[in-house]
């Protein structure tokens, strides 16, 4: 069975029980905190598993793009996935516990449906503890609905408790369903809980009864939902008897481009040897190099989702964008381990798209855009990442990589710290989080009390990226006044080694015109190659003069005015670059509300 057969058959049996059929969500929360990515298909519901009335109704069905980060330093093993697809169907305050497990089986059993053998499935339920009782109900439903007890397992909140979702919300004791492989048991305890692989989930249904307050206390909710999550990858391995999910027919050819690429670049000779000799499953070789395959299909599949979805998310160093850079650096190094040269994600990406476009219409819709993102943080990643590498051996000579060390990789290799401690764990080499923490912290916060104390004299952090984007920020108001006009005025400025944010009164969203004709002009005046002076003046012939400046009651006698030809001229602490010359290209990447009246822009310079 397909991936595709089995989201059309999933659907088509839940419309059978007066389910509505809802559109899979963005893996991009919207207006949530508390997450950063999709976790899981109820995510979307919230709030109406919070008591809003849902257009739909009370029954929903649908499949559902996810993202799991929690293990990605774990990827590779034969069950799990960064990006995967998950089915579900909900009671919003309607049917119970009966229907739910009652309906989950008959899908799973039933030969009309995914025929399984009832032999074949082991069961779970909550046992309970001092939040809340042990799951009775669950337990003796699965009795009558014939699983023998032996095969019923309880276990505590860490296996049978789902949610919330964020800190707070609400959740509930659950069931889940385990499909036991042929794969011998680990040994005479061996059951469903345990990593071995014999017993490999397939089905959640959570009753959310519960809702986790601030104080961390379970009350008893309002509305009784149902949420059911099952994954798609290993639902469709299982039914195809498959070994693993990435030999699913939706996934495989992915693990085939990975072996393509390695192929050409490492032989030389395509076609003398043919791909027999690489990355077939049961040779030495794929055994070998297993890990490094599957974490280069996983994180570019997941990657390829991330930048196809509707948020335009981009590599960076916060947020969901660390995590994309993550997923792509460590493939990249991935990449290099297994002799692939040359920049490849995005042909590992084409492949992605072209299988899963047809469903997720997105990924074809941005693909020029994954494609390029793909390729540019490649490309930079290339430059230092061998550079890198050479200094981490240095580095871990003395087999410790204290936190500065780690800070350096970051700052000047770009390397990911998980991707540092990954690579110290491989040598068996150590290495201090905690020092390390406390460097990016303190970088962190010279680069914020630096923007806040420009006008005082200096920024803390006068790196030359720091200065170029300083005077980048400069370029950029001018700019702005001139393409939104004069009632642009400075909110606040922060600039980090990595990017400018620039904070303006303006009381709309800047279309995509503007945005452009901003971006033009900067580059404009950064091709003009301007010389960028310096000059110390009284207040107030600074002000005679038209500079321009924030924060007029904290100005000293003298204040220092940078001007900028005729481009720019304002009161600010410095340092600069010396000529726009230096400042490279100049980028927007984000154009958002702070508050009412208030933008903000976020720019590179690359
Ligand atoms: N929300 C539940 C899960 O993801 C169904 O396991």
């Amino acid at each position: 069975m397909t991936s595709k057969e089995l989201r059309e058959k999933y659907l088509e049996f839940f419309k059978g029980k007066e389910h509505a059929v809802i559109a899979s969500a963005s893996l991009i929360p919207e207006n949530d905190p508390t997450v950063l990515f999709t976790t899981a298909g109820m995510h979307p519901l919230v709030p109406y598993l919070l008591g809003e009335k849902h257009p739909a109704g009370k029954r929903l069905v649908d499949f559902q793009k996810c993202i799991r980060t929690g293990d990605i330093d774990e990827v590779g093993d034969d069950w799990h996935l960064t990006f995967f697809e998950m089915l579900g169907n909900w009671s919003l305050n309607d049917y119970w516990k009966r229907e739910s497990l009652g309906w989950s089986l008959e899908f799973l059993t039933s030969e009309r449906w995914l025929n399984i053998l009832k032999e074949k499935l082991a069961v779970s339920v909550f046992a309970g503890d001092s939040d809340a009782p042990f799951d009775q109900e669950s337990y003796d439903i699965w009795k009558d609905l014939g699983i023998p007890e032996e095969k019923i397992y309880k276990y505590e909140k860490s296996e049978n408790w789902w949610g919330p979702a964020g800190q707070t919300g609400p959740c509930g004791p659950d069931s889940e369903i385990f499909y036991i492989t042929d794969k011998e048991p680990c040994g005479s305890d061996c059951q469903p809980s345990c990593s071995c692989g014999r017993y490999v989930e397939i089905w959640n249904n959570v009753f959310m009864e519960y809702y986790k307050d601030e104080n961390g206390i379970f009350q008893k909710a309002d509305q009784r939902n149902v949420d059911t999550g099952m994954g798609l990858e290993r639902t469709v391995a299982i039914l195809n008897k498959l070994p693993d999910i990435y030999s699913c027919p939706h996934i495989e050819p992915i693990v085939e481009e990975v072996n393509v690429l390695r192929d050409y670049k490492n032989l030389g000779m395509e076609g003398v040897l043919g791909n027999d000799m690489y990355g077939k499953k049961d040779s030495v070789d794929y055994e070998k190099n297993k890990k490094a395959i599957r974490v280069i299909v996983d994180h570019i599949r997941a990657a390829t989702f991330i930048l196809g979805d509707e948020r335009g998310i981009e590599p960076s160093n916060v947020d969901q964008g660390y995590v994309l850079r993550r997923l792509i650096r460590r493939a990249v190094r991935f990449g290099r381990q297994l002799g692939i040269q040359g920049v490849f994600t995005f042909k590992i990406a084409e492949v992605v798209i072209r299988i899963m476009g047809e469903t997720y219409p997105e990924l074809q819709k941005n693909k020029d855009f994954i494609v390029n993102q793909l390729v540019q943080e490649e490309e930079k990643f290339a430059l230092t990442l061998e550079k890198g590498l050479k200094e981490f051996q240095k580095m871990s000579a003395d087999n410790l990589i204290s936190g500065k060390e780690a800070f350096i990789l970051f700052s000047t290799y770009g390397f990911p710290f998980e991707m540092t401690a990954e690579l110290a764990k491989e040598k068996g080499v150590e290495i201090n989080k905690q020092e390390f923490d406390e460097e990016f912290k303190k970088h962190q916060e010279l680069s914020r009390a630096g923007a806040e104390q420009k006008f005082k004299g200096g920024l803390a952090d006068a790196s030359e990226q720091t200065c170029k984007l300083h005077t980048a920020t400069h370029l950029l108001q001018s700019a702005l006044k001139k393409v939104l006009g004069e009632h642009v005025q400075q909110k606040g400025s922060n600039i980090t080694v990595e990017r400018l944010r620039f904070d303006f009164t303006h009381p709309e969203k800047m279309s995509d015109e503007q945005l452009k004709q901003v971006e033009n002009l900067v580059n404009d005046w950064i091709r003009q190659n301007v010389e960028v002076k310096c000059e110390e003046l009284p207040y107030e012939t600074a002000k005679e003069r038209g500079a321009t400046g924030l924060f007029t009651d904290k100005y000293g006698e003298v204040v220092k005015v940078y001007s900028i030809g005729d481009v720019s001229c304002e009161m600010c602490g410095g340092p600069h670059a010396t000529r726009t010359g230096e400042l490279g290209h100049f980028r927007i990447i984000k154009e958002e509300a702070i508050s009412a009246g208030v933008r903000r822009i976020k720019a590179v310079l690359e």
